[in-house]
């Protein structure tokens, strides 16, 4: 993976560059990496502030042959190869938040949002998109989100590279990657249980349906989050906005 890389000082969004690619053909394992992003794009519509030379804004394309309900998997596989990156380069544990936020002491640091082409019955192609906050200080973070944000060198207490981090996320996105294609979500899946913080916990999803409460009992083998409510109904959920 990231044998061809398209880099950017300045893009909109990676992942629309990539979905460009990917609808041109472009082969598996193509990466997209832009210094700043002006119009970085998160989950459930949000904006995902990209500001120039501070994070690692990439976007990565696959090609499994897989069926498009099974891609919530590689959202969970790339949650656990950037914790492990993390892990490795910088020592700080990460834990993972329910489907793909990767928070240090509670606050998020890296936001995955994984997009796809495909028919009913076949994946084209995924795109996955990889934010992580590397170098910002607290300050530059903006006021709204400075509560909840942090990045790796406010945690570390001191600047990290971001090179040796890609190539360390890369290593480790095919190890899995490659584990997946030959023995499925399985062995995923123990990894990102591994990482996980809210199974267990009592939380609320936020779903496009409405608010649930319940006790998160873990995720199916398609990577869905399993919720028991107060009336110990259960709920699988495939998008949701989660709180503690
Ligand atoms: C989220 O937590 O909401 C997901 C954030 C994903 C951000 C990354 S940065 C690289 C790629 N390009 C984008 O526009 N978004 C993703």
């Amino acid at each position: 993976l990231g044998h061809a890389i398209h880099f950017f000082d300045e893009v909109d969004s990676t992942q629309r560059i990539a979905a460009r690619l990917a609808y041109e053909g472009a082969p598996e394992g193509t990466l997209v990496v832009a210094e700043e992003q002006k119009a970085g794009r998160g989950r459930l519509d949000r904006k995902w502030f990209s500001p120039k030379g501070t994070g690692i804004w990439m976007s990565l394309i696959l090609r499994p042959a897989i069926s498009p309900q099974r891609a919530p998997q590689l959202t969970l596989l790339a949650a656990v190869a950037v914790s492990q990156a993390i892990q490795e380069v910088t020592g700080l544990v990460p834990d993972i938040k329910w489907p793909n936020d990767i928070l240090l002491d509670g606050r998020k640091c890296v936001g995955i949002l994984t997009e796809l082409q495909a028919d009913p019955d076949r994946v084209h192609s995924v795109i996955i998109g990889i934010g992580i906050n590397v170098n910002q200080t607290i300050e530059q973070f903006p006021e709204d989100i400075r509560a909840i944000a942090t990045s790796l060198a406010i945690e570390k207490g001191r600047p990290v590279k971001r090179a040796p981090l890609i190539q360390e996320i890369l290593f480790r996105l095919e190890r899995l990657y490659e584990q997946y294609l030959a023995h499925g979500f399985r062995p995923i899946k123990l990894l990102w249980e591994g990482y996980a913080v809210s199974i267990g916990k009592p939380v609320t999803a936020r779903t496009l349906n409405g608010v649930i409460h319940g006790i998160a009992r873990g995720i199916t083998d398609d990577g869905l989050l399993i919720l028991e409510d107060e009336q110990k109904n259960i709920h699988y959920i495939h998008s949701a906005d989660i709180q503690f």
